[in-house]
């Protein structure tokens, strides 16, 4: 037997098969950018289901820069100003660790005042949904002014940190357009029909996981459970060594849409972020609605909509779950912006 000093012991596993998930794989290079936001139609065709393209039907990833830097919150919000205007705002889920496991349980009444006075020091993650009043200082990208999304949305939530935060690798299932208004987050992107959800790519249903290993416990959904994202065992699960993925940077001011079901992990640097996203069905699109608003004399370029004036929690098939969002100042503020 040999023996290693102890020092050694610790990153004897990391020797052995450690590879970071950036490193396995085939990466494909970046997600497609757009460096201008095309009308709600061409962008449900182009992007919602990559009309005539590789990915037809599933939908296909972009980064849209800047798309958020004319939103309020991305000029305002500061901690200073954000505790001084909301300070008394209640964030519903505060998670209890950077890097997600899914085992460990969150605050869930915290004002924003107890959580900015404590997240640069302690191991704090704001998923929260956006509280209304924060969610009137950020807008629906001008793309999903209609089309019927509005009466489609399913949630929204409200990501913030120090940093230094890791997700596990998971897929959702809404399509999903995501802000950042500070920081960074790096992104890999795997498409919607890799062979992922499959015991030999290390996938789990948390809640049968449990039955059988308490490391699981409390765990809940289904992601890449037994995969060690700075710790990859490709000799467990070879895998991941032949899928395809892409890469995407968001940095503070920019915008990105990922398809339902698209695959993802998500990783920020060690430095303050915040982002928002809105998760919504947009599997149809009804032109009638965009013909509506262009006939009041919107201009369906502008940002209409904020985020604090719509309701979520809509769910595929479910009665009486639609929402809605009412245009509280007319043409005037969305043009101003
Ligand atoms: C993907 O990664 C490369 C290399 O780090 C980077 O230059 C590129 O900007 C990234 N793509 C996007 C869309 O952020
Ligand atoms: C937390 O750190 C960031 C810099 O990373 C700083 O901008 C912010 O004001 C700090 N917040 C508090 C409450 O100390």
């Amino acid at each position: 037997m040999v023996l290693f000093p102890s020092w050694c012991l610790s990153s004897l596993p990391l020797l052995a098969t450690g590879r970071s998930i950036w490193s396995v794989g085939k990466p494909q290079g970046s997600v497609e950018v757009l460096e201008e936001l095309p009308l709600p139609e061409e962008f449900f065709k182009k992007y919602i289901q990559d009309k005539g393209g590789e990915f037809e039907g599933y939908g296909k990833p972009v980064l849209m820069p800047k798309a958020a830097t004319r939103m309020p919150a991305f000029s305002k919000w500061s901690d200073a100003y954000l505790l001084e205007n909301y300070g008394d705002t209640r964030l519903d889920q505060v998670e209890t660790e950077k890097k997600e496991t899914r085992t460990k349980y969150p605050h869930e009444d915290w004002t924003l005042k107890k959580f900015l006075s404590k997240y640069n020091t302690s191991v704090l993650y704001s998923t929260a949904t956006t509280p209304p009043n924060l969610g009137r200082e950020v807008y629906l990208l001008p793309v999903m002014n209609c089309g019927g999304y509005s009466r489609k949305l399913a949630a929204t939530v409200l990501w913030m940190s120090s940093g230094g935060t890791k997700s596990v690798i998971h897929q959702d299932g809404q399509d999903n357009i995501h802000c950042q208004f500070d920081g960074q987050k790096d992104w890999i992107l795997w498409e919607s029909s890799a062979p992922i959800r499959k015991t030999e790519m290390g996938w789990v249903w948390a809640e049968n996981e449990a039955e059988q290993d308490p490391s699981f416990k409390d765990a809940y959904g289904q992601y890449a459970g037994r995969l060690d994202v700075d710790n990859v065992d490709v000799e467990a699960y070879p895998g991941w060594e032949k899928l395809r993925w892409w890469n995407m940077t968001m940095k503070a001011g920019d915008c990105a849409f990922i398809p339902r079901h698209w695959f993802h992990f998500v990783q920020s640097p060690p430095m303050r972020s915040i982002s928002i996203h809105v998760w919504f069905h947009g599997e149809k699109f009804d032109p009638r609605s965009c013909e509506a608003l262009t006939a009041k004399g919107f201009d369906l370029s502008n940002f209409l909509l904020s985020i604090g004036d719509c309701t979520f929690g809509y769910e595929h098939g479910k009665k009486g779950s639609a929402t809605k969002c009412k245009m509280s100042k007319k043409k005037a503020v969305a043009s101003e912006l």
